[in-house]
């Protein structure tokens, strides 16, 4: 049998995207637009903003990539879309003119979770991972350790008490004058620092309560930088080692308590930090564990991950799959 193709959306966020992926791992076509721009003036995501602007790209996107792809409506087995969690103006942008195409075309609606997409994206760059694995999923709104065990099967085993680790980044960012979004800026101040430099706390470290936290991380690199006694450059480095120490520590407690896993595997915003993923390198060497790190364009939010989500659950439901409800409800 042919390998199924999904049309992918992505709106949950500040990236529109558009993707065409087939169930054997090609992707057709792909359209992302980021509004980096928009929200740079505001230090962050404008929500309302946001909404607008998906409303205004996702059609002449969709033609684009349906167009690169010289295909139409017709040729695709299903049409996915993020239906949460994200922002919600911008995740119903996307959920209604995906269930719009669906009805047009007569094809299933997949409403596809955001985070799952972060979660198998892993296996559409690399045809080899199977399940289960241990996964680590970091972006600006989240920041969990999950064991993969199967397609919508995810058992979490610790999330953030208070910031996800890629609002840690952004606001660190943010204090240090470097604008938004915030994570490869610090990356790269902290290329010319001295990651011992600055004393920050490393918040949970030897804690067996599976969790994450940064706010205490985040007050102290306010304090330093308020002190007026450190480089840029050097807070940068010693709050981005602080938050490695953190990840791998917080990743050593997963292992012991719910491990072995035979694969780790990083996915969302944060994984595209080289520091980062040296790190959970050396840890799954280790463990003898193999070791996967999507693309950096299949690490940020993207349509590819949506649309392969969407292949993954065509194969488990089979043929006759009729899709998701065409009310299926938008969440936050
Ligand atoms: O997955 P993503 O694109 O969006 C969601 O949050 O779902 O992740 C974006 C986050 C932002 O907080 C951004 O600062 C962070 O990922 N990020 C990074 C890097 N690139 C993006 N954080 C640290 N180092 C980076 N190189
Ligand atoms: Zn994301």
């Amino acid at each position: 049998s042919e390998a199924p193709l999904v049309l992918g959306i992505e709106s949950s966020c500040d990236e529109t995207a558009v993707a065409l992926v087939r169930g054997d791992r090609v992707i057709l076509a792909q359209a992302i637009a980021s509004q980096e721009a928009e929200h740079a003036p505001y230090g962050g995501v404008v929500p309302e903003i946001a909404a607008r602007a998906h409303a205004e790209r996702l059609a002449p996107m969709l033609e684009k990539v349906m167009g690169d792809a010289g295909l139409s409506l017709a040729d695709v087995d299903a049409i996915a879309a993020t239906a949460g969690p994200g922002l919600i103006g911008g995740v119903m942008v996307g959920l209604v003119s995906a269930k719009a195409l669906a009805m047009a075309a007569d094809k299933p609606l997949l409403a596809i979770n955001h985070l799952e997409g972060h979660a198998l994206s892993p296996r559409l760059a690399d045809a080899g991972l199977e399940f289960p694995y241990l996964l680590l999923l970091v972006s600006g709104g989240h920041c969990q350790i999950l064991a993969v065990e199967g397609v919508g099967q995810y058992r979490r085993l610790a999330t953030t008490i208070d910031d996800a680790l890629g609002e840690a980044f952004d606001k660190t960012a943010k204090l240090l004058g470097l604008g938004y979004p915030g994570g490869p800026a610090v990356e790269r101040l902290a290329l010319e620092g001295d990651p011992k430099a600055v004393p920050l706390p490393r918040p949970l470290k030897g804690s067996r309560e599976p969790h994450f936290s940064f706010a205490g991380l985040k007050s102290a690199v306010l304090r330093a930088v308020e002190s007026g006694e450190h480089r840029p450059a050097d807070i940068a480095a010693s709050f981005q080692q602080a938050a490695v120490e953190c990840l791998t520590d917080r990743l050593e407690l997963a292992l012991d308590t719910a491990g072995p896993f035979p694969a780790l595997v990083v996915a969302g915003g944060v994984a595209a930090n080289k520091v980062v993923r040296g790190a959970l390198e050396t840890l799954a060497a280790r463990h003898a564990m193999r070791f996967t790190a999507p693309p950096l364009a299949l690490c940020t939010d993207n349509a590819a991950m949506i649309a392969w989500a969407g292949c993954e659950r065509l194969a488990i439901e089979g043929r006759d799959f009729a899709g998701d409800a065409l009310d299926f409800q938008a969440r936050p």
